[in-house]
């Protein structure tokens, strides 16, 4: 346990619900291992209650919040000041508390970003970018990719409208050029733009819920026949470990990460607002790690022929 006394800083999240959230552990084992007087605690806060709870940020003197499902977009709107990431993306994530000014940061996109960079050794000014998906998540990290340098995005999801609108705000607010990629057929052979789209692509990044447990046999409908070898792939689920699109990626030849190092970096650099500290990643990797043990669904999914799609 964190000692607790008078001079305690006091961080949390804000979710609903938020029993589930592996943030505590990670936060307060970094906090432990530095010896920062910080702690790290859940807040279950009702939608109805969410104006209250950020008023409290202030009331109570925290040091910031992380804020998460389904306070994200609601909570953009009742802060003071917001990033440029989190103003883009009409999302934020985490709350930091200035002398009573709150701003909201969005640490979930440049998380990706960090953990592209650290574990795959990508840079993300070096080509193109390929997501798959147009919700929330694929926002987030659309719009840091488009910050960060990303020269242009491909943009494909089951449902092309958002696909469409996502493009339109990248487009109309950074110097990035992204275009909406059909959303392919099961079997397929590439469809409209895909050849060439993966051909240009530095990377792939998945960011629909397709696989995520329980739903473990679904994957989204690329066509993996056209992957490059050595393409790197990333899929934002991290349970389970390895999705059945990471399997048929990596059966394709590409370099395949699951989401832990997005989940793990989005709070490394909260952290990081909170305290004006670099936390020790490893540590938090691994209280990550051992959350995740006991929670991971890793029964071996079933795989469908790859040359059929
Ligand atoms: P998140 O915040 O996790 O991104 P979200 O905003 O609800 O969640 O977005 C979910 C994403 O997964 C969307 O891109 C969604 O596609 P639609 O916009 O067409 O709904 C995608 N998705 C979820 N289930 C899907 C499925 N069975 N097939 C295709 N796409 C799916």
């Amino acid at each position: 346990m964190l000692e607790i006394n008078g001079k305690t800083r006091i961080c949390g999240i804000f979710g609903y619900p938020v029993e589930h959230s592996f943030s505590p552990a990670m936060h307060n084992a970094a906090f432990k291992d530095m010896g920062l007087n910080y702690a790290y605690v859940p807040f279950a806060v009702r939608p109805e209650d969410l104006a209250g709870a950020v008023s409290s940020i202030r009331h109570l003197n925290l040091a910031g919040v992380n804020v998460t499902v389904p306070h994200k977009q609601a909570v953009a709107g009742l802060v003071d000041l917001l990033s440029p990431a989190a103003r883009l993306a009409g999302a934020v994530n985490t709350i930091v508390d200035s002398g009573g000014v709150l701003t909201g940061h969005n640490t979930d996109g440049m998380g990706f970003v960090r953990s592209l960079e650290e574990e795959a050794g990508t840079e993300i000014a070096s080509g193109p970018a390929l997501i798959i998906g147009a919700g929330g998540a694929a926002r987030a990290v659309a719009v840091a990719l488009a910050l960060n340098g990303a020269p242009a995005l491909f943009i494909t999801n089951r449902t092309r409208e958002k696909a469409a609108d996502l493009c339109e705000l990248i487009n109309n607010n950074t110097g990035c050029r992204a275009s909406v990629l059909g959303w392919p057929k099961p079997g397929q052979q590439g469809g409209e733009g895909w050849v060439e789209a993966l051909g240009a692509a530095a990377f792939m990044v998945q960011t629909t819920s397709m696989g995520m447990h329980p739903n473990t046999v679904e994957f989204p409908p690329v066509p993996f026949n056209l992957l490059n070898k050595g393409q790197v792939a990333v899929d934002l689920i991290y349970n389970p470990g390895r999705t059945a699109f990471m399997k048929l990626c990596e059966a394709a030849g590409c370099r395949v990460f699951n989401g832990i190092g997005m989940l793990l970096h989005q709070g490394v650099m909260a952290f990081e607002l909170w305290t004006g500290r670099t936390p020790p990643v490893d540590v938090m990797r691994e209280a990550l790690r051992r959350c995740l043990e006991g929670r991971m669904q890793n029964a071996e999914i079933f795989l469908p022929k790859i040359d059929t799609y």
